[in-house]
């Protein structure tokens, strides 16, 4: 039971921050200079992985964070609620990212930089999380 729950956590994790690197050096860099694709495909991709990632990754990684606090640490400690206040900062940012600056960009300059930016401090705060999850299964 403690394995499977953890597996899921780090599996969600894998999906989560591995999506986001794909996207940020994989997907965005080959659409570039694809003008007649550019739009679409950001608005596609960006759907599913809003689907996939923000709504069914994090909510599952945050059902499966706390019953790995349970198993795991027989409650919550310090290190924990950090993380999780660093988590509630996840869910916000990817929601105003997905539902608001995301959607806008197809027509504005002034959404599509904030899609960049909320973007990129997601991928640094997931990376935190990353880490911190580390540093909780090491006991500090
Ligand atoms: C974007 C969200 C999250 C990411 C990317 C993430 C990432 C990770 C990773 C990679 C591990 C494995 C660390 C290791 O085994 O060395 C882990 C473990 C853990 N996470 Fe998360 N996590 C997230 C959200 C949460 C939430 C919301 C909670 C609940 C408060 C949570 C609680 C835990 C606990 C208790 C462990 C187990 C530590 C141990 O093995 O002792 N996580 N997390």
């Amino acid at each position: 039971m403690k394995e499977f729950f953890l597996f899921l956590h780090v599996v969600l994790a894998t999906f989560w921050v591995g999506g986001m690197i794909f996207l940020s050096l994989v997907v965005v860099p080959y659409l570039k200079n694809k003008p007649e694709i550019r739009n679409e495909a950001f608005q596609e991709v960006g759907k599913r992985f809003s689907l996939y990632g923000t709504f069914i990754s994090l909510f599952l990684l945050l059902i499966t964070g706390l019953v790995n606090t349970y198993l795991l640490h027989g409650g919550f400690r310090r290190s924990i609620y950090e993380k999780l206040f660093l988590f509630f900062i996840v869910v916000a940012i990817s929601l105003a990212h997905d539902l608001w600056a995301g959607k806008k960009a197809l027509y504005s300059e002034y959404h599509r930089k904030w899609a960049k930016w909320l973007g990129i401090a997601n991928l640094i705060i997931s990376l935190m999380l990353v880490y911190m999850g580390v540093r909780i299964r090491l006991g500090l």
